[in-house]
């Protein structure tokens, strides 16, 4: 296993289409394992193939970094199924580092993929858990929060806001 490069936004990889994984060889699954690597290492809840220059359908995920850390999941070839209701979420990317933005997201998904050794099985999540799988799966279509985030800003800028809201929220 080994920790791979993070491309950052402006790389023309971030933008493409990803390709569907019709075996998973050995080398697919050495991917895969490289992506839990560099993803914990750059302290991230997900990443998608793209992100380390593959054009696959592929992104492992940590859906509940906080009650669960250790539910790690592969997604392979995923898909979409189900999605309903509306959040408002507030994202960052590690190919976009320093900068935080407002995406509008379904407030409850079920996926289906494959798992590493071929196993199709189904999620239904909600809240949070939802929107790192639609930020994943948005990557395989080339698409970055960034590109329809509002409020898209730096970090500092971000929280700076977010405490002046809570601020005026308490004023009233
Ligand atoms: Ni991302």
């Amino acid at each position: 296993m080994a920790i791979r490069n993070i491309t950052v936004r402006g790389s023309e990889v971030l933008a493409k289409k990803c390709k569907p994984v019709k075996e998973i060889t050995p080398r697919v699954r050495e991917l895969c394992l490289d992506m839990i690597d560099t993803m914990h290492e750059a302290d991230g809840v997900g990443l998608a193939a793209p992100q380390v220059g593959v054009l696959k359908r592929i992104f492992v995920a940590m859906p509940y970094p906080d009650e669960a850390p250790d539910k790690v999941y592969v997604m392979i070839n995923p898909e979409i199924t189900f999605e309903e209701g509306s959040q408002e979420s507030c994202e960052g990317c590690l190919s976009v580092p320093g900068y935080m933005g407002v995406v509008d997201r379904p407030e409850r998904v079920k996926v289906k993929a494959l798992d590493i050794d071929g196993n199709e099985f189904e999620l239904e999540l909600d809240g949070f858990a939802a929107t790192v799988i639609c930020h994943e799966n948005d990557h395989l279509d080339g698409i970055l929060y960034a590109d329809k985030a509002r409020d898209f800003m730096t970090s500092e800028e971000f929280y700076e806001k977010l405490n002046s809201e809570a601020e005026a929220g308490a004023d009233e």
